[in-house]
């Protein structure tokens, strides 16, 4: 076996990792999901049995919260599908994985105060928007997406979704591609680590650099992406545990435990040059403890603010600004469609290093329909680990 043989079954075997006593849901690698989410068939019968009468099960928004988001948020119900009437270039999907997303929680707030351009406030009464998962198209009036075919899709809170044409810009999954790597490894998480990283943070070789929410789904990439790049990467997560496999699983340098760790000290203690880029998931406390500690031409990445997302109080910003001023430092934000020009690039080098046993990743794995809101809410809770997916039950 060559060195690079080597290498690639060895992070092939760490990429199965059994969940301890973090939540429900079963940690795995996507090879290991592989018998659950091979293209299921849409058999000819199928498609002709789904019509007006067929139910559609859906999660609808029953009222906004402003902190402290629960269950009781949302309303369980079951319509029948209804007349169809597809139009031309039209596709009917069923949502086979729901890829549940932070920013998801931004549009349960009945104000965001980010104006409608972004996440604008759900609607009462409505089927919860999704933002990322995998559907499946069963009955289609589009040739470029015949009934079968699998795409990336938002994966709204339904068992069954009508796709305009106009919506549909992505094309069907390649044969090739795994549908859970496609929205785990290759997806908007990985690319958003990607993008925050390279274009924003410049990340160069023997750099200090600090990931918040290191254990998610973009920061487990990130810290991963920086290890790539030879910086000295110290990851925040919560909970020895989660500290512990950063190192362990990912191979980062060092891990702060948010939870119960004094932050400061920490990375002064870690860091006593500075840092020199500060990739940040989750905003507040942490950010300002980071921020404090910037090196002398360090870079602030600002990619999410998790922490307030639950909370009717809007993230603060960083409280000693004149520390950026003197310290020369940037603090920049972006959203990853800001690079959606640039994505095969991502796509590209991920998948490079995924197929060089590089890249590790993480899916955690919920089933069930009616499980969604108690799983969107395991985002929060710190239940998870890794990029939380569910499979829909869906017969
Ligand atoms: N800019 C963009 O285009 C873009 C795109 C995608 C995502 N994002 C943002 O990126 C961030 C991460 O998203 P993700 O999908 O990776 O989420 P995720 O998988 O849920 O990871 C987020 C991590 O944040 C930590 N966390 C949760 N609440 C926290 C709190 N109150 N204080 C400190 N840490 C907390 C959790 O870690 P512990 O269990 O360790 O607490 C969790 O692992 C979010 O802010 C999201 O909005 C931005």
């Amino acid at each position: 076996m060559t060195a690079q043989e080597q290498k690639t079954a060895t992070a092939a075997s760490r990429r199965t990792v059994v969940q301890g006593a973090l939540g429900t849901g079963v940690l795995a690698s996507s090879s290991a999901l592989g018998s659950v989410f091979t293209r299921p068939a849409v058999a000819a019968a199928d498609e002709a049995a789904i019509g007006p009468d067929t139910i559609n099960r859906q999660w609808l928004l029953a009222s906004h919260a402003e902190s402290n988001l629960s269950t009781e948020n949302f309303k369980y119900q079951e319509v029948p599908l209804g007349e169809l009437d597809l139009n031309a270039g039209d596709i009917l999907v069923r949502n086979i994985i729901f890829a549940p997303m932070p920013s998801q929680r931004i549009s349960m707030h009945a104000d965001t105060g980010l104006g409608d351009g972004y996440m604008p406030p759900m609607k009462l009464g409505k089927v919860v928007n999704g933002v990322s998962g995998i559907a499946q198209v069963v009955k289609s009036e589009n040739p470029k997406y015949p009934v079968g075919a699998l795409l990336t899709a938002s994966g709204p809170w339904e068992d069954y979704t009508r796709i305009s044409g106009r919506q549909l810009y992505q094309p069907p999954l390649p044969d090739g591609i795994d549908p859970v790597d496609a929205i785990s490894i290759y997806g908007y998480n990985a690319q958003t680590a990607y993008f925050g990283l390279l274009r924003l943070g410049e990340i160069k070789a023997g750099e200090t650099v600090v990931i918040s929410g290191a254990s998610g789904s973009v920061g487990s990439t990130a810290v991963q992406i920086a290890k790539l790049k030879g910086c000295r990467v110290i990851g925040i997560a919560g909970g020895k545990v989660k500290c512990d496999r950063l190192i362990n699983d990912y191979g980062i340098d060092a891990a702060i435990d948010y939870k119960n760790e004094n932050i400061s000290e920490r990375v002064r203690a870690l860091a006593p040059k500075g840092v020199d880029v500060y990739y940040d998931n989750v905003g507040g406390p942490i950010m300002q403890d980071v921020v404090d500690q910037m090196a002398k031409f360090g870079r602030v990445v600002l990619c999410g603010a998790i922490s307030a997302y639950d909370d009717d109080n809007p993230a603060p910003g960083p409280r000693n600004m004149l520390r950026l001023v003197v310290y020369s430092v940037t603090m920049r934000g972006f959203l990853v469609s800001d690079f959606n020009s640039e994505r095969d690039l991502a796509f590209a080098d991920l998948r490079k290093w995924k197929d060089a046993g590089d890249l590790v990743y993480k899916i955690d794995l919920r089933t069930g329909f009616k499980n969604l809101p108690e799983t969107f809410l395991a985002l929060f809770s710190g239940e998870k680990e890794g990029s939380l997916l569910l499979k829909n039950d869906l017969a």
